[in-house]
C-alpha cells in the first residue's frame, strides 16, 4: 500500500470544502462527516478513484458502496424501475439516515455496486456532507471512513489514526451526531426488507411499509446484504455481551469482573461495579445518547490495558435494533445469558 500524503482540514470553511471537491474531481478520496458517521467518499462514477477507496480502507470488494447525493434532481440518471413507496419515504426521511437499495443503470461503475444491479443511495442530513458533494458536482460512492472491521468512526481523530497517510484529504466536522450508520432498505424486493437497522428504526419505516421485513436477524445464514457476512466493529478484546433481567445482569457481571476486565455499561448501573475499566455510554432514558457513544467506547477499549470486555445487553426500545446489531457484531455473537445456569451461548 502506498504511502499518501493526506490533507488534515481542521476547519470545514468553504474554502477548505471547495478544496476537496477539487480534489473529488481529480480522481482523489476524501473523508467527510456526515450526521450517521464519518464517510470516505470518491467519484462514484469514476471507478479508479472508487478502487482507492477499497485499497485504503483494506475492504473486501464483494461488498459494495452506499452512493450519496445532494438532492434527488438526478435520481434517473442513476436508478430504474422506482417504486411509489420510494417517493413517500424521500419526503419522509431524505435528508436523513436512510439508504435505499434500487435498480441501477449501467452509468454507475461495477466496482461500486460489486457486480450487484442494484444500487444503495441516500442523502446525508449534514451540511459538509452535502456541500462537498454539491461542490463536487458528482455522486459520492462512500462507506464509512474506518479501517475494515474496526468500530465506525465518529470524531475526526478516529478517522485520522486510521487513514492518515492512506487518503488525499480528511475534513474536520466534529463529533457525527447519530453515531451508527443509516438504515439499508432493500426497495428492490416485495415486500421491502430492512438489510441493515440503523438511524431510522423499524417502527418508523413501518408506519409507511405495513408488510416491511426484517434480513437482520442473527440467525441469518446468508446475509442478503454483502456487508453482513464480514467481521464488524470488532475491539481488541474479546467481548462479551451479558443479556437478562436487569438484577440478574448486574449480579452476572460483578461475579465475572477480573483486574483487567472492560465494562461498557449504562449510566444507571454504573455505580454497581466496581472497576478501573469501565465506560458509561449514556443512559437507558437516553437511547440516542447511548447510539452516538458506542463506537467511540469501543475504540477507547483498544487504548486499554484489557484481556476482555463484558457489555450490558441494552433494552432501549426503538435504537435497540440498531445498537445491539452493533455491539452483538462486535462480540462476534458471545452472549452470556444471566437469566440461566448456562455461561456462553455463542449464536451462528
Ligand atoms: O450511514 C452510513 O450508511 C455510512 C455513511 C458514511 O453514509 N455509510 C456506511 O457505508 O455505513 P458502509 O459501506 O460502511 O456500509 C454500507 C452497507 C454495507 O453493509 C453494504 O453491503 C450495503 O450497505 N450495501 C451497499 N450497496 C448494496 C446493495 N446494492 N445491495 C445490498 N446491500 C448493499
Ligand atoms: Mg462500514
Amino acid at each position: 500500500m502506498f504511502k499518501v500524503e493526506t490533507r488534515l482540514f481542521e476547519k470545514a470553511d468553504l474554502k477548505s470544502i471547495k478544496e476537496c471537491a477539487h480534489i473529488i474531481q481529480s480522481g482523489g478520496i476524501v473523508a467527510f462527516p456526515t450526521e450517521t458517521v464519518y464517510g470516505l467518499g470518491a467519484d462514484a462514477l469514476n471507478p479508479k478513484a472508487v478502487d482507492r477507496i477499497f485499497l485504503a480502507k483494506g475492504r473486501p470488494n464483494d461488498n459494495p458502496l452506499i452512493i450519496h447525493l445532494h438532492n434527488l434532481d438526478s435520481l434517473d440518471l442513476y436508478v430504474k424501475d422506482i417504486p411509489e413507496v420510494f417517493f413517500t419515504l424521500s419526503k419522509l426521511f431524505m435528508p436523513g439516515p436512510l439508504t435505499v437499495i434500487l435498480k441501477k443503470r449501467d452509468i454507475i461503475p461495477d466496482n461500486v455496486t460489486a457486480g450487484l444491479d442494484t444500487v444503495a443511495l441516500r442523502i446525508p442530513d449534514n451540511q459538509i456532507a452535502l456541500s462537498l458533494i454539491e461542490y463536487s458536482n458528482r455522486p459520492l460512492a462512500a462507506p464509512s471512513a474506518n479501517i475494515s472491521g474496526k468500530p465506525s468512526p465518529t470524531t475526526y481523530d478516529h478517522v485520522v489514526e486510521d487513514l492518515n497517510y492512506r487518503v488525499d484529504a480528511i475534513i474536520n466536522g466534529g463529533k457525527t451526531q447519530i453515531g451508527m450508520e443509516s438504515t439499508v432498505l432493500d426497495l428492490t424486493q416485495e415486500p421491502p426488507v430492512i438489510l441493515r437497522p440503523g438511524g431510522i428504526s423499524f417502527n418508523s419505516l413501518k408506519l409507511v411499509i405495513k408488510d416491511l421485513e426484517r434480513a437482520y436477524d442473527l440467525k441469518e445464514e446468508s446475509p442478503k446484504s454483502p456487508g453482513m457476512k464480514y467481521k464488524h466493529y470488532a475491539p481488541n478484546a474479546p467481548m462479551y455481551i451479558v443479556k437478562g433481567k436487569q438484577e440478574h445482569m448486574v449480579k452476572k457481571i460483578q461475579s465475572l469482573i477480573k483486574e483487567k476486565s472492560g465494562l461498557l455499561v449504562s449510566k444507571e448501573t454504573f455505580d454497581m461495579y466496581e472497576s478501573k475499566n469501565k465506560l458509561c455510554v449514556g443512559s437507558l432514558l437516553d437511547p440516542l445518547e447511548i447510539a452516538s457513544n458506542i463506537f467511540e467506547s469501543l475504540r477507547l477499549f483498544d487504548k486499554m490495558d484489557i484481556d476482555e470486555i463484558y457489555c450490558e445487553y441494552f433494552e432501549i426500545g426503538d435504537m435497540q435494533d440498531t445498537v445491539m446489531n452493533r455491539l452483538l457484531k462486535a462480540a462476534a455473537n458471545k452472549i452470556i445469558d444471566a437469566d440461566s445456569q448456562d455461561s456462553v451461548h455463542c449464536q451462528p
